[in-house]
């Protein structure tokens, strides 16, 4: 029998800690609004609370840490075997705080994404949040963008800004910038599984 059924895209998810964006995408994933399985969360910390999500989420977990590698390419070699098993369409980027290797990033070229608390190419690193308040900026915002070997750049896919005012602290900025980030990711998830990018 012949169905109309499109198989959804697979996604492999990478983790470092909380997985706030990870749950915003599995809600989304949930709610029918996005054509996606996660096929598994990977993170390098042990006691990253995202692993917990899954977990509650029913999708595969796996911990696989860098302190038993003995370099950032060994590392790489084996977060990619990890990842091919599990055939995925495209790899997310969900606060996995690590430096990729460029043979890493070129084997998911066009087939990664990373989301950055910043309107990127500004603010590229860490501490955005101070950074823009201490530059007196008056919007600030989140990027998602693919991942090419430079830290925090590669093709911008989707951005949004906020307002920052004057009694804004990194941590008020940091909720304003979260709540955004929930947004826009899995809808820059949808834009590619519907081949819009
Ligand atoms: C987010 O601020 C994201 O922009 C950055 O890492 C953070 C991850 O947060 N890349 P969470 O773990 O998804 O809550």
């Amino acid at each position: 029998m012949s169905s109309n059924l499109v198989s959804p895209l697979r996604l492999v998810v990478l983790i470092s800690g909380n997985g706030s964006n990870l749950q915003a995408i599995i809600d989304e994933i949930n709610s029918n609004n996005l054509p996606a399985e996660i096929v598994a969360v990977i993170s390098n910390k042990a006691d990253a609370y995202g692993l917990e999500r899954a977990k509650k989420a029913n999708i595969p977990q796996h911990f696989l840490s860098h302190l038993d590698y003995d370099d950032r390419k060994q590392y790489d070699l084996a977060l990619q075997s990890l990842i091919d098993q599990f055939k995925p369409d495209l790899i997310i980027l969900a606060g996995f705080m690590r430096i990729l290797s460029d043979e890493f990033v070129e084997h998911y070229s066009h087939k990664m994404m990373n989301i950055h608390p910043s309107l990127l190419p500004k603010y590229k690193g860490l501490n955005t949040h101070q950074r823009v308040l201490d530059a007196g900026e008056n919007e600030h915002g989140c990027s998602v963008h693919f991942v090419t070997a430079a830290l925090d750049d590669g093709p911008v896919i989707l951005q949004a800004t906020v307002a920052v005012n004057e009694n804004d602290n990194a941590e008020t900025l940091a909720v304003k910038v979260h709540k955004q980030e929930h947004r826009i990711y899995p809808q820059a998830i949808r834009m590619f599984a519907e081949n819009k990018i």
